[in-house]
């Protein structure tokens, strides 16, 4: 899941940002950009010719972490080059939950680093760019201020990219799985204001986003008043939302308004990212996760029973200290049992400074690969049996963006998958019906029902 957010402008300073990590770094790669614009900074695709370099950073996995370690070094090489040969000298900074978690590291690690700033501290950008002109090596990681750093953002000024966004209505986490790391780099759980969050929402719609995805650590943890069914309630009231997405959601914290509204408000789509790790009530125990193998089927049939036709998404550990084959075989029976439309495998990462990581009976790496191979197999056949359900169906489709060949679209389905058709660019927006021809493990194709699209089909 990593990216690069999407270039806008005649560049006066160039910057480049990398993003890695989930969608709430995508989001706050594109409020830094936002953030710097008005120094003069325009986003550039490439480090190429970049004044500035942001690399925003996750520390989910060793492997996300090692990815920064080894691009710095070749940022280091670009930059070396590049003032050989007499020209301007870029900034490199660095962002995200590594910056938060090993800021010190990072700095000792790569002398190239000339700042480095934490999740809740990048408002302050401007400032310590100012600064790393005159010298370097600023750490800033202000302690987990995400109510500063909201106030300091303001709820508008953000610039669209495209009919669909993020919008980040909580942070943090106070679940303290033990294989986690994210209590420690994004701090405990904090929701913004309805207030701004709305006007945030209202200033995207007015560009015309049709569609946004709330995002949250523990996003229907949200504490605003009425908890995250009245947020939605009330940004489905925005003209021009139609389209209203979450994520990602803890189950403890799936209560019975937020299931409630999913039965009741057309705007809410059908899908639900509900990561449950393990079918083991040992393993998820040990992890900390509050919920056990029973009360999650029991919770995704209630939620089913609002919504039937809802797309169930989940995540997964395989090889979490102490799992036993039976313990494995029972995340397997979970699955059949589940029927996921699509979903997320990792295979246990041991991270400094959790409980889990000093735990006894950690998993050989060839049993952890022979698990996850296993594990996705089955939710493979899974999710293209999903996506083959839907042939034959007329989905509303929101169009996004071109597709690969000329006359194409992509768009996506309220259950999110990726829909294909030959369509005009003048759809890029609308919500059409569209019939679903073909699927894929990823994706579907489909044919527009009708040329017709002035009487444009409101969201099933
Ligand atoms: N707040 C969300 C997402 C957390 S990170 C949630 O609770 O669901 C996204 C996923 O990464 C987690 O759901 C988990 O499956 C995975 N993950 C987190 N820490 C991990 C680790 N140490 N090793 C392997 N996977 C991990
Ligand atoms: Fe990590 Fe668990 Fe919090 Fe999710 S709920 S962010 S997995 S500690
Ligand atoms: Fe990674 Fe931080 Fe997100 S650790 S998954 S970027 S919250």
């Amino acid at each position: 899941m990593s990216g690069q957010t999407p270039t806008k402008g005649a560049p006066s300073k160039r910057l480049f940002i990398k993003t890695y990590g989930c969608q709430m770094n995508v989001y706050d790669s594109e409020r830094m950009a936002d953030v710097l614009s008005p120094l003069g900074y325009a986003l550039s695709d490439t480090p190429d010719e970049a004044d500035l370099v942001v690399l925003n950073t996750c520390h989910i996995r060793e492997k996300a972490t090692e990815k920064v370690y080894s691009e710095l070094g070749k940022l280091k090489e670009m930059r070396d080059e590049r003032v050989a040969e007499g020209g301007s000298r870029m900034i490199i900074a660095v962002a995200g939950c590594v910056a938060q978690a090993e800021g010190e590291e990072i700095m000792r690690r790569q002398p190239a680093v000339d700042l480095v700033v934490g999740p809740q501290a990048y408002h302050q950008l401007p400032e310590l760019i100012a600064r790393s002109h005159r010298a370097r090596g600023e750490r800033l990681s202000a302690d987990f201020a995400a109510d500063e750093k909201f106030d300091a953002l303001g709820p508008v000024g953000r610039t669209a990219h495209g009919v669909t966004a993020f919008l980040t209505v909580q942070e943090g986490c106070d679940k303290f799985c033990t294989f986690c790391v994210v209590p420690y780099t994004r701090g405990g759980e904090w929701s913004r204001s309805p207030e701004t969050i709305e006007a945030e929402a209202r200033d995207l719609a007015a560009q015309g986003v049709r569609e946004v995805t709330l995002l949250g650590q523990n996003v229907n943890a949200y504490a605003g008043e009425g908890g995250l069914a009245a947020l939605v309630r009330r940004l489905a009231a925005i003209p021009g939302l139609d389209r209203i997405r979450y994520t990602t959601s803890h189950p403890r914290d799936m209560d019975e308004a937020l299931i409630a509204a999913h039965g009741e408000l057309d705007a809410l789509m059908p899908y639900l990212h509900l990561p449950v790790q393990s079918g083991s009530d040992r393993i998820l125990k040990a992890m900390n996760r509050s919920h056990t193998a029973e009360s999650y089927v029991r919770l995704i049939e209630r939620i089913r029973g609002s919504r039937p036709d809802m797309a169930i998404s989940g995540d997964f550990i395989v090889g979490f200290p102490g799992e036993r084959d039976s313990d494995f075989e029972a995340t397997l029976a979970l699955v059949r049992e589940v029927n996921y439309a699509t979903a997320f495998t990792f295979k246990y990462s041991r991270r400094p400074g959790t409980p889990a990581a000093a735990m006894p009976g950690q998993v050989d790496e060839a049993v952890k690969d022979e698990r996850l191979a296993r594990l996705n197999a089955l939710l493979d056949e899974q999710a293209r049996a999903f996506n083959a359900g839907q042939v034959g169906k007329v989905l509303p489709v929101l169009f996004e963006r071109p597709g690969r060949h000329p006359g194409q679209l992509i768009g996506r389905s309220p259950y999110l998958q990726a829909v294909h058709a030959t369509a005009p660019d003048r759809l890029i927006g609308r919500i059409v019906p569209v019939r679903i021809e073909g699927s894929a493990r990823m994706s579907l194709a489909g044919a527009l029902v009708s040329d017709d699209v002035s009487g444009e089909l409101e969201p099933a």
